[in-house]
């Protein structure tokens, strides 16, 4: 049983520097759990609904201060003095006040900080780690000694909306596939992208800029530029393509398709040709997780996408899945995804997302917990990954704090629990 006396909130910047929601819960014990919640760029449209204020005058109408007040005063005075027996129980609650199907009207950022803010309240009050907590909020919860880390993939270069769009495609990730622990993914991706970094600054000069996650993003000409840059890398310090370090790779196509056309560069391609592409480039690098290939509606397209390219890469549903069980359940029973992308914010509750999770994991889909392109120093996310069992997380790159706050969790962890990595394969 968990009694909240109150809530607060206030609004904090993002790692783009533009406000964010962070709540407090503090139970009538006087603990105190905080927490705050992530903010995309690279938006699927079913998403729920982040609230933001809307004046021009203000961060350009980014402004959290809606959000804010629903929680200090309609979700507070809501919950003020009441007991809760569980992170569910709180979450129906909260999504029965908010009474939308997507949570506009209190604002799915205002209602997962919360969400947040009472499993951390919680998890000090069982003096459990987070990640033990957030493990227990799965049906199939396991013992917290059986738990692995996940396994990193890493944001080396970027595009798409992260880059300012000068190549259509948003990220190129690696995946130290052969590292036996966090601290020597940590030390393999550091290589690779010094090695990067060196290749790009020599090949484009100082226009190798980085993007919103941290990774580099130079004027590559070509997708296949992208990757093999990022093959070059690996090699130049001294990996084997594909034997020990892999590539990921999120095409986010909804932000390039328009009218059943997907403009990859100057080329106008149908789903089927899209599928030809991607399948291309499969056959050219050692490429093993493809997230959005195809756009969030094209549902027609991903069941073909899957038969094509299923039986050697992941086939990651991000803006197609918006971490949303009922797309979830179409996406199985459709055969449109082979992993879940899963992004709490997305729905909006931990409860909500625990169910895409369970979703997923049940019908044997690999999960890859991710953040978002607009980040804060919270590592919420770290445990998640680890208490759900994610087979994958997916951060950013190695060089801004936002992302190393969760990376540096995962090395935390690693370090108390000697927990083992996710092997790949699975
Ligand atoms: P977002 O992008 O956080 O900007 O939506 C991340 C992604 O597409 O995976
Ligand atoms: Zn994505």
């Amino acid at each position: 049983m968990y009694t909240i006396q109150s809530l607060y909130a206030f609004e904090i910047l993002d790692s783009r520097g533009r406000p964010t929601i962070k709540a407090g819960c503090v139970l009538q014990n006087g603990i105190v759990g905080e927490a705050s919640a992530p903010s995309g760029a690279s938006t699927g449209s079913a998403e729920a609904l982040e609230l933001r204020d809307g004046d021009p005058m203000r961060y350009g109408g980014l402004g959290c201060r809606k959000a804010v007040a629903h929680v200090n005063h309609q979700i507070n005075q809501a919950v003020q003095q009441r007991a809760f027996h569980s992170q569910s129980e709180l979450d129906q609650f909260l999504i029965e006040l908010d009474g939308s199907p997507n949570k506009a009207n209190l604002g799915a950022n205002a209602i997962l900080s919360v969400s947040l803010a009472f499993a951390r309240a919680a998890a000090q009050q069982n003096q459990q780690p987070l990640y033990a907590y957030f493990n227990q909020l799965l049906p199939h919860k396991r013992n917290a000694s059986t738990l692995t880390l996940p396994r990193p993939t890493i944001n080396l270069f970027s595009g798409g909306k992260h880059a300012g769009g000068q190549i259509a495609i948003q990220d190129v990730l690696i995946v130290p596939t052969a590292a036996r622990s966090m601290d020597e993914c940590m030390a393999v991706t550091y290589a690779v992208y010094q090695a990067a970094a060196k290749l790009t600054h020599q090949k484009y000069g100082a226009r190798a800029l980085t993007a919103d996650e941290g990774g580099l993003a130079p004027p590559f000409q070509s997708v296949d530029e992208m990757l093999g840059d990022a093959v070059d890398a690996i090699v130049s310090a001294g990996y084997a393509p594909g034997q020990e370090v892999a590539l990921a790779i999120d095409i986010a196509s909804t932000h390039f398709y328009d009218n059943e056309i997907y403009h990859l560069g100057s080329e106008q391609l149908d789903g089927t040709a899209m599928i030809k592409q991607i399948a291309a480039w499969l056959d050219r690098y050692p490429i093993i997780s493809v997230e959005d290939g195809l756009a969030e509606d094209d549902w027609r397209h991903w069941p073909q996408l899957c038969a094509a390219i299923g039986h050697r890469t992941l086939v990651l549903g991000d803006d197609l899945l918006c971490t949303n069980p009922m797309r979830i359940r179409r996406a199985i029973a459709e055969r449109a995804a082979t992993a879940l992308l899963l992004k709490v914010n997305q729905i909006g509750t931990l409860t909500e997302a625990a169910e895409a999770c369970t979703l997923a994991q049940d019908t044997g889909w690999h999960v890859t917990v991710s953040a978002r392109s607009g980040e804060t120093e919270d590592h919420w996310l770290a445990d998640l990954a680890v208490g759900w069992s994610g087979t994958q997380i997916k951060v950013g790159s190695i060089t801004q704090s936002e992302r190393l706050a969760k990376y540096n969790r995962l090395l935390e962890i690693e370090t108390h629990t000697h927990l083992p990595i996710v092997q790949w394969p699975k």
